[in-house]
């Protein structure tokens, strides 16, 4: 059985899709009252969560990742809303074995903002990418991804909403074809 961990920062949609389907071996946050910890709980996945400002720097913070990694014999790790730059420490052991969703079509609109941004660069389409992580942000090679379309009568709510409906769709998939294939 291959084993999955799941990073979020925040609100853990995204994770709960994922859990829903997937064993997942753990569920860490770098925010120790995000919303994610407590999805955790209520589907009985296993969580840990812990901050940078909690170490001397990025790199301890990354060489503690690394051993829960290691300790749980994790196969892969998906970035779900976990809003840190994966650094040097924790991509020296598990690059290739790490895979991140970013709501917009790369190369278009990266970064923390891609929802908006292509809102407010009035695009016709936009999309949602899974992809594996680099050192940069959101430039990794893509594995998948999927076109969603902006319609005329949208606001930005009902833009984003159909942008996380694709997100909830795309990043099952990527697993399963990932790992159960
Ligand atoms: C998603 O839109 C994901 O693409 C982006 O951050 C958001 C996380 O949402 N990286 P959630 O925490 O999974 O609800």
């Amino acid at each position: 059985m291959k084993k999955i961990a799941v990073f979020a920062s925040g609100n853990g949609s995204n994770f709960q899709v994922i859990a829903e389907e997937f064993p997942v071996e753990f569920v860490f946050s770098d925010h120790r009252d995000a919303y994610v910890l407590e999805r955790a709980e209520k589907l009985g996945v296993l969580s840990y969560a812990f901050e940078l400002k909690e170490f001397e720097n990025k790199a301890d913070y990354e060489v503690a990742l690394v051993e829960l990694l290691e300790e749980h014999q994790i196969d892969l790790v998906c970035l779900a809303g976990y809003m840190k730059i994966v650094g040097p420490t924790l991509l020296a052991t598990y690059e290739g074995r790490i895979i991140n969703i970013h709501p917009a079509y790369l190369p278009e609109f990266p970064g923390a903002q891609g929802i908006e941004d292509a809102w407010n660069a009035g695009v016709t389409e936009s999309g949602v990418t899974i992809h594996w992580v680099d050192s940069g942000v959101d430039t990794g090679k893509v594995i998948k991804q999927v076109r969603v379309p902006r319609l005329a009568d949208d606001t930005i709510e009902s833009f984003e909403a159909r942008i996380h409906e694709a997100e909830y769709k795309l990043y099952p998939e990527v697993i399963r074809e990932l790992l159960y294939k």
